[in-house]
């Protein structure tokens, strides 16, 4: 119990310094996004079984943002497509935030979050879908999320958003964002991997590009596969490895 305990402080001292966004991902944040699952706080890479992140999950800052709306976006940026792509899992505008914080238990602690809201019942522009990486080469996918400011965002920049998303596979962030005027507007950003416990289905498959069609490509067929819980714990320790060695050298 100690050492979960220690393990824990760990954690959460490491979510201070890590990267937010996955190395490479572009528009980058270094500012903690918090996604919340019933209790469970994927951040900052670690892995998370899948059947945690069917539900939608809660999000919000550890400080108080003053923009008047925000929107998210969700990404698994590892579809085993040759070349690999990306697929949006998630778009939502029209969140504001909370003005005061909501405590929330988490397996390391409680945490204080400011959580963005959807007070004006804005509906999704992607409905949120939970992750499920195939039995593909790779099996453990990065979905990242990043929160984008669109407070000064004309109809026109939340418009572009909207049209790319209506092409879930290959979905760029970068590329999007920067068609809406927003490419400089994201405030904060996590990742978190999921990994299918396997083995490879090595049957091949019509190999499907990235480019998406005209027509809308359909997500992956969405099975139901065994979830591997235990794998959380590994993850965390790991990941809390890691955060004591980054914490031990500063
Ligand atoms: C916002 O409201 C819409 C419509 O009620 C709902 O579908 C969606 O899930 C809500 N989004 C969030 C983030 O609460
Ligand atoms: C995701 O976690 C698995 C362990 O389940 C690990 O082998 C893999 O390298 C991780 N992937 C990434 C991209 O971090
Ligand atoms: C393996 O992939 C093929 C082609 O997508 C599919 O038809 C088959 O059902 C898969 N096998 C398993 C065990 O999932
Ligand atoms: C993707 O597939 C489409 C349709 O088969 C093809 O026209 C396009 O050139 C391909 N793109 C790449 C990058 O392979
Ligand atoms: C996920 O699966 C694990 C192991 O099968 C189980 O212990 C856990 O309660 C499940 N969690 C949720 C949120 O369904």
């Amino acid at each position: 119990m100690a050492i979960a305990q220690t393990l824990a402080a760990l954690v959460a001292a490491a979510s201070v310094v890590v990267a937010r966004t996955p190395q490479g991902f572009q528009p980058a944040s270094t500012v903690d996004l918090i996604v919340e699952y019933g209790g469970v706080v994927p951040l900052n890479g670690v892995v998370v079984p899948r059947n945690v992140t069917i539900p939608q999950p809660r999000v919000g800052t550890l400080t108080r943002l003053t923009g008047t709306s925000y929107a998210i976006l969700m990404i698994d940026l590892d579809i085993p497509t040759e070349p690999p792509t990306t697929l949006l899992h998630w778009a939502q505008t029209g969140l504001t935030p909370a003005t005061t914080a909501t405590r929330i238990t988490t397996q390391t602690g409680e945490l204080s979050v400011f959580l963005l809201e959807n007070g004006t019942q804005t509906a999704p522009i992607t409905a949120y879908f939970g992750p499920n990486p195939p039995a593909r080469v790779p099996l453990s996918h990065r979905y990242t999320q990043i929160l984008i400011d669109t407070s000064d965002a004309d109809p026109e920049d939340i418009q572009a958003i909207r049209t790319a998303a209506a092409t879930p596979r290959g979905f760029n962030a970068q590329t999007v964002l920067t068609a809406a005027d927003l490419e400089d507007e994201v405030v904060a950003g996590n990742f978190y991997n999921v990994t299918n416990p396997g083995p490879v289905n090595t049957t091949t498959t019509t190999p499907t590009n990235g480019t998406g069609s005209p027509t809308g490509a359909s997500p992956p067929v969405r099975t139901t596969l065994p979830s591997g819980g235990a794998a959380l714990v590994p993850g965390i320790i790991a990941f809390a490895a890691v955060a004591a060695a980054m914490f031990l050298t500063m």
